[in-house]
């Protein structure tokens, strides 16, 4: 295998929730494998740190604002780009919610809507919006950044967890649907990564004594550890792989 089959040059790709943590990793990992970066997140603003450190490092990209709870949002993000003649050959679903922590017989309804509409819906419009233009491009690759809860359901995270489920099922039926168009689309499943995301489970001293004792590896993962095997899934290296879940856990799901 040559490097050259890592290589994600003269592509454009677009990185959902790519502000800060795991998103702004691939972000950065997918403009050094020589992607130009569609980064973004709900405010276009929130994403010129990580265009900024794309650039330093000699790579390309720009910030956009799409909030993928607004379908509109989403649709008008694939026309400015199609516009702008850099429609996407490759897309990584990663921005999500998780508004909630606690007993879900404790929860109302509005926290239940708002993890469905960005989780599920968020990710199931833009890969539609992705794939259509992919079809016509000849092909593309998609990468949904799900979770080890969709294999584990997480107590205090039962909505997440359930919509984490649904990315995998979404996954894998996307993976059969598109495989005819050329389009494979792979899931990710990060294990506990220090992120703001996880901060209500990582700066919990006994919460995180508890989670590191189901941990093999016995430490929490850094956003950059996710990035590598998202550029790999991308990547022509990866042409024979659709509808698989790859765990970056440190052997949780073991
Ligand atoms: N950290 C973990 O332990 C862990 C474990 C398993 C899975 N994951 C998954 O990894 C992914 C990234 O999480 P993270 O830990 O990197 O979280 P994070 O550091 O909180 O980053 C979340 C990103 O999503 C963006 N975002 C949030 N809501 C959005 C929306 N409605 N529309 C568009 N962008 C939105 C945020 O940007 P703005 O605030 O600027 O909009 C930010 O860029 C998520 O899918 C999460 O479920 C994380």
């Amino acid at each position: 295998m040559t490097d050259s089959q890592f290589s994600l040059a003269g592509k454009v790709a677009l990185v959902s929730g790519a502000s800060r943590g795991i998103g702004a990793a691939i972000a950065q990992q997918l403009a050094s494998a020589g992607a130009y970066v569609v980064c973004t997140s709900r405010k276009r603003e929130s994403c010129a740190e990580t265009v900024a450190a794309i650039q330093q490092q000699g790579g390309h990209g720009e910030a956009m604002a799409m909030h993928i709870g607004d379908p509109t949002a989403i649709e008008a993000v694939f026309s400015k780009l199609d516009a702008e003649d850099r429609t996407p050959h490759l897309l990584v679903n990663n921005a999500a919610a998780n508004p909630y922590f606690g007993p879900a017989i404790d929860m109302d309804l509005g926290a239940y809507e708002k993890t469905v509409e960005v989780n599920l819906r968020g990710y199931f419009w833009v890969t539609v919006q992705a794939a259509r233009r992919m079809k016509s491009l000849g092909g593309g690759a998609i990468v949904n950044i799900a979770s080890v809860n969709a294999k584990r359901a997480a107590p205090g995270q039962l909505i997440y967890s359930m919509t984490k489920a649904g990315i995998v099922n979404m996954t894998e039926g996307f993976a059969k649907e598109l495989a005819p168009l050329g389009i494979r689309v792979n899931a990710v499943l990060p294990g506990l990564t220090d992120t703001k995301f996880a901060s209500a489970l990582t700066q919990n001293p006994k919460i995180l004594d508890m989670m590191l004792r189901l941990i093999p590896l016995a430490r929490v993962a850094q956003p950059e550890e996710m990035a590598p095997v998202v550029q790999f899934l991308l990547s022509p290296a990866a042409g024979y792989i659709t509808g698989a879940c790859f765990p970056v856990d440190g052997g949780y799901l073991a």
